[in-house]
């Protein structure tokens, strides 16, 4: 028999690729999934697009029953909160929200203005991006999700810190307005999205938290914009590196980034010469778990531009889920995760 899925807040945008994924994953079954207001309902009539696809309809989070896999993707400090009733449904927990992607306790209060519910549990949580913890997956039952941001930061920055490379760098990152999850707000409302080039966090964006206990303390400086884009991530940074930097010229950039993602299935450096696509573009990564990295050297000068992109939904949520998940089951890194993206879209 396989594994039983279920996935708590199912009727979110995460939870809802958590679905989409989880439905055509070869290894599993989705026997639960959870929402308080479409309660009943099926699953189809919250996520459309999975129509005929499936016949489950939504549970309370109160009637969770035990399984094998246990997803969660709650706004940020509900599965905290409850930890011991989640704890004891499934022996496999990967939490999406920020609850569990900080190992320390004072980190957490410094970047969520508030003391962790359960910070015992801290430790025992892995930071689920496989490219930088693929061996601490694989013995782990407890995975955190990741920030959509974080991860496009620390996958473009890493090779460069992590050679010494790296002065400082200035960040600009886009988003789109599924970053923000399904709950409408004030900002979400359409005469006010649409259109919108919305600073949101010009500076101490929480997902620094993440980057820094991934490269640690780096003097890089984040500035978040909110575009017209549903999904999707794009970052551009700035890249200062090392006055006497080994990386004068673009062979040798690539020679780095190559080195330290050649066998990573879900990224790709993207820096071509010619073409439409050049770099990296979000439009292109709809639905796919790929974080494209490309890179543009500035002649005469010790800069770097460095760019990198992602679905929020995918790579930056459900998408590194799936993935953690079929490391921590020793299944096929890929599986359920191969869908190529579209072209035109
Ligand atoms: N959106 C992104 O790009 C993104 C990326 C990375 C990580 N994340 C993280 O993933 C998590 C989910 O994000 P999202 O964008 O999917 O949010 P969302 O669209 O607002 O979904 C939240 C889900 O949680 C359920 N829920 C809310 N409060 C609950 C409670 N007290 N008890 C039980 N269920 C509750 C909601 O359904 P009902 O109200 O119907 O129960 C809904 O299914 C968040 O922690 C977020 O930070 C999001």
């Amino acid at each position: 028999m396989s594994p039983r899925v279920a996935i708590v807040g199912g009727s979110g945008y995460v939870g809802g690729e958590l679905l989409r994924l989880l439905l055509f994953h070869p290894e599993v079954e989705v026997s639960q999934v959870t929402s308080r207001k479409y309660l009943g309902r099926y699953v189809h009539q919250v996520h459309p697009n999975l129509r005929a696809i499936s016949d489950l309809r939504f549970k309370s989070p109160d009637e969770v029953e035990a399984c094998d896999i246990l997803f969660l993707a709650l706004p940020h400090g509900e599965m905290a909160r409850e930890f011991d009733r989640w704890a004891g449904l499934a022996t496999t927990i990967i939490d999406c929200s920020a609850d569990f992607r900080l190992r320390d306790p004072n980190a957490y209060k410094r970047w969520y203005k508030r003391d962790h519910e359960a910070p015992e549990m801290l430790s025992r949580f892995v930071y689920g991006l496989p490219e930088r913890h693929r061996a601490e997956l694989a013995q782990t039952r407890y995975a955190s999700g990741v920030g959509c941001n974080a991860v496009a930061v620390t996958l473009a920055l890493a090779p460069l810190a992590e050679a010494g490379l790296l002065e400082t760098a200035t960040i600009e990152i886009k988003v789109g307005s599924s970053e923000g999850g399904s709950l409408a707000n004030d900002a979400s409302h359409h005469p006010e999205r649409s259109g919108a080039v919305r600073v949101y966090s010009p500076s101490g964006h929480r997902h620094l938290a993440e980057v820094e206990q991934e490269l640690g303390s780096l003097p890089i400086h984040l500035t978040v914009t909110a575009i017209e884009m549903v999904r999707g991530v794009h970052l551009t940074a700035h890249c200062f590196l090392r006055s006497g930097s080994r990386l004068l010229e673009e062979k040798d950039v690539w020679a780095l980034y190559r080195e330290a993602y050649a066998k990573e299935p879900f990224v790709r450096l993207v820096a071509s010469r010619t073409g439409l696509y050049r770099y990296p573009e979000p439009k292109l990564l709809i639905g796919t778990n790929y974080c494209d990295i490309g890179f543009a050297l500035e002649q005469g000068s010790e800069v770097l531009v460095v760019m990198a992109a992602l679905d929020n939904l995918m790579k930056g949520a459900a998408g590194s889920a799936v993935q953690s998940m079929n490391v921590m089951l020793g299944w096929d890194e890929t599986t359920g995760l191969t869908f190529p993206g579209l072209h035109p879209v």
